[in-house]
């Protein structure tokens, strides 16, 4: 399969702090692909790095071929690759079945195109088709009509994905799915973001919680003080010295 989004040489440095120090990674199309490693050590300026939210100070993005470097979140958004934020943050007034349909296009965005619009309400009517098709597949339609407010943990998470799923996302990466998550709900994310997978899409999943999530990673990049210190399938990387001593706490020398 080929590589979906490709990292070359990543280099973020905050003042004299170098967060992320030549990062290369490869994410292959349709794989669950994780980035790991202990807090602080860059996972989520490296995911900010390829969606936009920080340029990076050297390196280059590259999705599906194309150079991203550099573009806005919303032009990375555009052309499918969108990601969740360590903490959700839906709209809170509205409820979930809104929050989905907020993500999507709408006639009415445009203001020259809106007067002019024959078939706003059949679109909107697919819309929410649409909404309620993404949410049975997260596993909230049950839900959809309950304010944001009314969510779990985890029910909220699975929100932030359908979300990405709504704006025709083919790459969705997700910063700690499953943090402040217990583990049984945990299994239940990891378990719907693998039934995406088998439908076409990618996933970058950061996590801290390797014990729950690497079962269901197809490769791993273990990161630690900036570094790629590791990669390779689960069994591989949870085996490594390196990855086990920054678990243990000891703390890899600088790469
Ligand atoms: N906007 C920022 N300004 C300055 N330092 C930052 C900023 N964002 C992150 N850092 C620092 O960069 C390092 C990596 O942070 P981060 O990428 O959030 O780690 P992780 O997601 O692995 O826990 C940390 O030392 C953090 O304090
Ligand atoms: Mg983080």
């Amino acid at each position: 399969m080929s590589n979906l989004l490709v990292t070359e040489n990543v280099i973020k440095n905050f003042g004299g702090l170098v967060a992320v120090n030549n990062a290369s990674i490869a994410v292959k199309e349709h794989s669950f692909t994780m980035l790991i490693g202990p807090n602080g050590c860059g996972k989520t300026t490296l995911i900010n790095c390829c969606t936009g939210i920080l340029k990076p100070t050297g390196g280059r993005v590259l999705l599906g071929g194309t150079d991203i470097t550099g573009w806005t979140p919303h032009k990375i958004y555009e052309v499918g690759f969108v990601r969740s934020f360590q903490i959700p943050l839906p709209f809170l007034g509205l409820t979930v079945l809104d929050n989905v349909l907020g993500a999507m296009r709408n006639p009415g965005e445009s203001p020259f195109r809106a007067p002019f619009q024959r078939s706003w309400v059949q679109e909107e009517e697919d819309n929410v088709e649409k909404a309620m098709s993404i949410l049975r597949r997260v596993g909230l339609e049950k839900h959809w009509n309950l304010p944001t407010q009314a969510l779990g943990a985890a029910q909220l998470k699975m929100l932030e994905v359908a979300k990405g799923l709504s704006s025709g996302a083919r790459l969705i990466a997700l910063d700690e799915p499953i943090g402040g998550v217990d583990p049984a709900s945990a299994d239940e994310i990891l378990t719907h973001v693998s039934a995406l997978k088998k439908e076409g899409l990618t996933f970058l999943v950061v996590e801290h919680r390797i014990d729950i999530a690497a079962p269901f990673a197809d490769y791993i990049y273990a990161m630690d003080l900036g570094c790629i210190i590791a990669e390779g399938p689960p069994e591989k990387v949870l085996s490594d010295p390196k990855v086990i001593e920054v678990y243990l706490g000891k703390g890899a020398e600088a790469c």
